[in-house]
């Protein structure tokens, strides 16, 4: 044990030794405290190592160790190959040296890459979302859009009788109609979007076509007008649907016939089928 009153003395710090890299004459040695100067122009360009060695009167060293990186000559990136990549073949990279001296530009900083590929796909997802929020939420029935929701409702389940009487053929491909021809294609088009191309639909979203009482009807009337003059608040076996069935009244007969008689043979359902006359006399 040392006297007390000479302790505080004694351990005061005597010398400061400012070592680089792995070298083991120190580069200057200093009373504390002090000012030193370190010229990196002298050092090569890369990773360097700074330690200061303090030691006190009793010998006891304490040390510091600063890893740093001299960059004095010009800096260079290259494009088309990274660090440990797994590469084969014939490669295409783009190399670049800038000056420290010379101003930041960005543009040879970073030498041209092609845009990744997550960029496209992200670009993709966000337009195919974007179409089907459009389909979902701003398509309506035009009777709809002029303000007459319920009247078209009402048009489109009224039964066709009162407006016209007719009847329908039941026997299109008999009749020289050859919906398969076109129907699937079209159903595809216009419908699967929401119905689902098995014509399953979503649940909670947009019902069923397969099974659906209005589709698998002996009598086809409703099912023409739905889709020429669309629907909208209408419980279908038990649920109702918050987003609405567009009116298709720009496409022909003999589309909307094709259509009608595709969701009446596909995914289990086995009604008449009609002609395109039939959709013509309830426009
Ligand atoms: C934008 C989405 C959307 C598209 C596209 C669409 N529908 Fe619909 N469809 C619906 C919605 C929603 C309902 C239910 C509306 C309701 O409950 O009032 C519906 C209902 C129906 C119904 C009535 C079912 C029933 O039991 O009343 C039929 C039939 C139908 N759609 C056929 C078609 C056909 C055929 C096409 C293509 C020409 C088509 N849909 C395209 C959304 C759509």
């Amino acid at each position: 044990m040392q006297p007390s009153e000479g302790y505080p003395e004694s351990g005061k710090v005597v010398s400061l030794s400012v070592y680089l890299d792995d070298a083991t004459e120190p580069l200057a040695t200093y009373h504390p405290p002090a000012t030193a100067e370190l010229d990196t122009t002298a050092l090569e360009d890369g990773p360097h190592v700074l330690r200061v060695r303090a030691q006190d009167a009793l010998g006891h060293a304490g040390v510091r160790v600063i890893p740093f990186v001299v960059q004095n000559g010009p800096g260079i990136t290259v494009t088309g190959l990274r660090a440990n990549e797994r590469v084969s073949g014939r490669l295409e990279l783009a190399v670049n040296a800038f000056s420290a001296n010379e101003p930041f530009d960005p543009v040879r900083a970073e030498s041209s890459g092609p845009i990744p590929v997550w960029t496209w796909v992200m670009s993709a997802l966000i337009a195919a979302w974007a179409g089907w929020y459009g389909l979902t939420e701003f398509q309506q029935p035009t009777a709809f859009l002029q303000g007459d929701a319920p009247n078209a409702v009402a048009a489109a389940n009224a039964p066709m009788g009162e407006k016209a009487p007719m009847a329908y053929s039941g026997h299109g491909v008999a009749a020289g109609f050859d919906y398969a021809a076109t129907g699937p294609q079209l159903y595809a088009t216009n419908c699967s979007a929401c119905h689902g191309v098995n014509g399953a639909g979503v649940p909670g979203g947009f019902p069923a076509l397969a099974g659906d009482p209005v589709v698998t009807a002996k009598d086809p009337k409703l099912h023409i007008g739905i889709v020429l003059r669309g629907l909208h608040g209408k419980t279908i076996v038990g649920k109702p649907y918050a987003s609405q069935m567009p009116a298709f009244p720009q496409l022909s007969d003999n589309d909307i016939a094709a259509i009608i008689d595709h969701e009446r043979t596909s995914w289990g359902n086995n009604s008449p089928i009609i002609s395109p006359d039939d959709v013509k006399r309830a426009r």
